[in-house]
């Protein structure tokens, strides 16, 4: 892909960004309180009804446009460092895309931000903004209050940039976990993945934005994305990528979809019918627009016809070719009109009509601490053998060992990167690491303790230090971005032999990791503790501390299966490009993908592909550990006319308080053909030492269902359900079968 994002100077930048500001004021409504002024406005705009429904609003703006006016709403200006240069681009806010509004209508610009795990590009706009943890991070939280505040917070900052338009909302599965993008996406799971991303948009776009939920669908591999045709069944692709997008959706009501680079059973994502209208738009009743990824569009008659409402970044398929299509009778007006009603219709709902944006300073303190409460929630103890919580009381002398660990934490790049504070514009594919270091951190919760710092660069002086520690612990990384797949799931830069090397000197080694997706760990049996923080964001080294020395009780379960190595995944080699291979060219409407990646483990996604092949794992998807121990008891399972719901005890043990993820699974009756058990249903329980809670929870009737392609639908195969419940995927101490029909 054209992926080469360079950047336009700074003084540049603040042109535009002053063109910007100019223009985002001019085509909206002031906010005028005098009941004369509102009625004139009404008068003049009676779609400025905040009464009226988005659709009624639609529908009378689209009575009043022109030709000009509807092809403006669907397609981008352009965005810096991409493609061609595109006239009008000093009127975009420095994100990543805009449309340009209709000022006489009363309909404001769209000022898009790729906004992932944070507002990006702040540096290059002269702007800050926090970095909360990866995706998966949140995923790993179980947490849906959680997810809304990290979305509640990107919509926040969003506005406070100018921007009204989000474009984070990663739900692809980690069908492949070596795929770049997998710190961007919500791990393993459909159904934690859309309920998380679905609980994020609903609060961000509650903000008064345009949520965006992506790349629909199976993009799950970066290697070769732009030309690469993913060959899936249609019950295997509903069941799993796309169940994701449908909880999301259900959830989270996003006014906008991007479609994915990719192909899907031959046809690109972008122009792919079965994806944008069938399932999407009306199996699904998906209300919003349909944007394409980023120079992912590939032809106007065939992209129109199939359900693609707007192209971004650039307008070489949606611009004068749309135009002269409708203008000819190619594509009929009505099509056409159905696609700006959807971006209309979408701009209504979302409030960026009613809440124009205005400049502001975000509120920085709010948001470290709450990226800093969301990285406590996030951070996954693999392992402990006695070693943690670090207790300064009989700890004398730490080793902090890690080639960054005195400099600060790992972030994940490509277009959802986060700048850092007080550190210029990240490049594209650069590793960013965020202040505070660990260091500094675990020295001042450890006052009196010596705390020694080595890079790990020499492994012998590592070790060294490390001998003569009470503990060692080993920051660990594995760096991840866009436009790239790892080439396996081994920690890189000879991390392993360091971690051996320290483990065999110091019998108290616990490895921290900074990863975005599952790792090996050759050492396992060699270290007493392994904690899990993925990409921690902007506070993530206070979180780290808090969590080593048990101020924080961790709580958080694995969103996706950490394999024994690579020979167990569903592919055992990536499939990547053959030589020569190129991505599509743009401007060929012919243009077909280059190669097929055959996704033949179907529905089998993860967890369910290890059960299913009985494969033994190193970590298993939902586990994690904590301060304190749990049990459980006392199952029981409701079946009504109203639908299934299970309820149990859950009973802190321990003598902490803490919060456990209790998960309920389902074992479907055999002649479904499914997996052994899919995750159907979860509580995070807090619990005081030795308390006891009864939780109930109540389960979709989809989600115990299983599509039948014949009646392109979810039914329910009738038969014995077997409800699963405990902390992981394989640690499930209660079973209670039951009969549905
Ligand atoms: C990515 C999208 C992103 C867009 C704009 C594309 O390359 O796949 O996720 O939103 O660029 O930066």
């Amino acid at each position: 892909m054209l992926k080469t994002k360079t950047r336009f100077s700074l003084a540049q930048t603040a042109v535009f960004s002053a063109i910007a500001v100019v223009l985002l004021c001019s085509p909206v409504y002031p906010q005028d309180s005098s009941t004369d002024a509102a009625a004139h406005r009404l008068e003049a705009h009676p779609w400025m009804n905040s009464k009226l429904s988005p659709e009624e609003r639609a529908d009378m703006v689209l009575k009043e446009m022109t030709l000009d006016e509807k092809i403006e709403l669907t397609h981008g200006n352009g965005m810096q460092g991409w493609g061609r240069p595109m006239p009008n681009l000093g009127s975009s806010n420095g994100g990543a895309g805009f449309v340009f509004g209709i000022p006489r209508l009363g309909i404001p610009m769209i000022q898009m931000s790729d906004a992932a795990y944070g507002v990006r590009a702040s540096a290059q706009n002269g702007r800050y903004s926090t970095a909360l943890p990866a995706n998966i991070a949140l995923a790993a939280s179980w947490d849906v209050g959680t997810a809304c505040e990290y979305g509640a917070l990107i919509g926040r900052e969003l506005r406070a940039q100018g921007y009204n338009m989000s474009l984070g909302g990663g739900v692809n599965l980690a069908r492949e976990p070596r795929n770049g993008r997998t710190f961007e996406y919500q791990g393993e799971d459909p159904i934690l993945a859309g309920t998380m991303v679905g609980n994020r948009i609903k609060c961000e776009q509650a903000q008064h934005v345009i949520g965006d939920i992506k790349h629909f669908a199976l993009n799950d591999q970066e290697s070769g994305r732009a030309e690469v045709n993913v060959i899936i069944g249609k019950r295997a692709m509903q069941e799993s990528d796309l169940l994701a997008f449908q909880v999301a959706i259900e959830i989270g009501k996003p006014v906008a979809v991007m479609c994915a680079y990719n192909a899907v059973n031959g046809d690109f994502a972008c122009e792919n019918k079965y994806l944008l209208t069938d399932v999407l738009k009306k199996d699904w009743n998906f209300k919003g627009f349909v944007v394409s990824d980023w120079g992912g569009t590939h032809s106007t008659a065939k992209a129109s016809a199939a359900g693609l409402d707007h192209e971004e970044p650039l307008d070489d398929f949606y611009g004068d070719k749309l135009k002269k299509m409708v203008w000819s009778g190619v594509i009929p007006m009505s099509e056409l009109d159905e696609h700006v009603r959807r971006i209309l219709r979408s701009e209504f709902a979302s409030g960026i009509v009613d809440f124009p944006t205005q400049k502001s300073v975000v509120d920085v303190e709010g948001g470290l601490e709450t990226s800093r409460a969301i990285a406590e929630k996030s951070i996954v103890l693999l392992k402990n053998d006695g070693v943690l919580p670090l207790d300064p009381a009989s700890v004398r002398s730490i080793a902090i060992i890690g080639a960054h660990a005195d400099t600060g934490m790992i972030s994940g790049a490509g277009s959802a990167q986060v700048d850092a504070p007080g550190k210029p514009a990240a490049e594209w594919q650069a590793q960013v690491w965020f202040p505070t270091s660990p260091l500094k951190t675990v020295k001042e919760r450890s006052l009196g303790v010596d705390v020694r710092f080595d890079s790990g660069e020499n492994r012998e002086a590592a070790a060294a230090l490390a001998r003569i520690s009470d503990v060692a612990i080993v920051f660990a990384y594995q760096w991840m971005s866009e436009d790239m797949d790892l080439p396996n799931l081994s920690l890189p830069d000879g991390q392993d032999a360091l971690i051996e090397q320290v483990a065999g000197a110091n019998p108290h080694t616990i490895v921290l990791l900074e990863t975005g997706s599952a790792v090996t760990m050759p050492w396992i049996n060699k270290v007493k503790g392994v904690m899990e923080a993925w990409y921690a964001g902007s506070k993530g080294a206070d979180a780290v501390a808090r969590v080593l020395f048990g101020d924080v009780n961790p709580s958080a379960k694995l969103p996706l299966t950490f394999p024994r190595g690579e020979t167990d995944l569903p592919h055992a080699k990536l499939t990547t490009p053959p030589p020569g291979a190129q991505p599509p060219d743009v401007a060929d409407p012919e243009a077909k993908p280059a190669f097929s990646v055959g996704y033949d483990e179907g529905f089998k996604v993860g967890y369910k592909w290890y059960d299913a092949e009985n494969k033994t794992v190193l970590f298993p998807f939902g586990y994690g550990l904590s301060y304190t121990n749990y049990s459980y008891s006392d199952l029981r399972v409701h079946s009504t006319s109203e639908g299934v719901s299970v309820a149990f005890s859950v009973k802190n043990t321990g003598r902490r308080a803490g919060s456990e993820i209790a998960e309920v699974y389902v074992s479907l009756p055999q002649q479904a053909g499914e997996p052994p058990k899919r995750l159907v249903g979860w509580a995070k329980v807090p619990l005081n030492a030795g308390e006891s809670k009864e939780t109930t929870i109540a389960i979709d009737g989809k989600y115990l269902s299983i599509y039948d392609e014949s009646i392109q639908g979810w039914k329910l195969a009738p038969g014995t359900y077997t409800f699963l419940v405990g902390g992981s995927s394989q640690d499930l101490p209660l079973a209670a079968k039951t009969t549905l029909q």
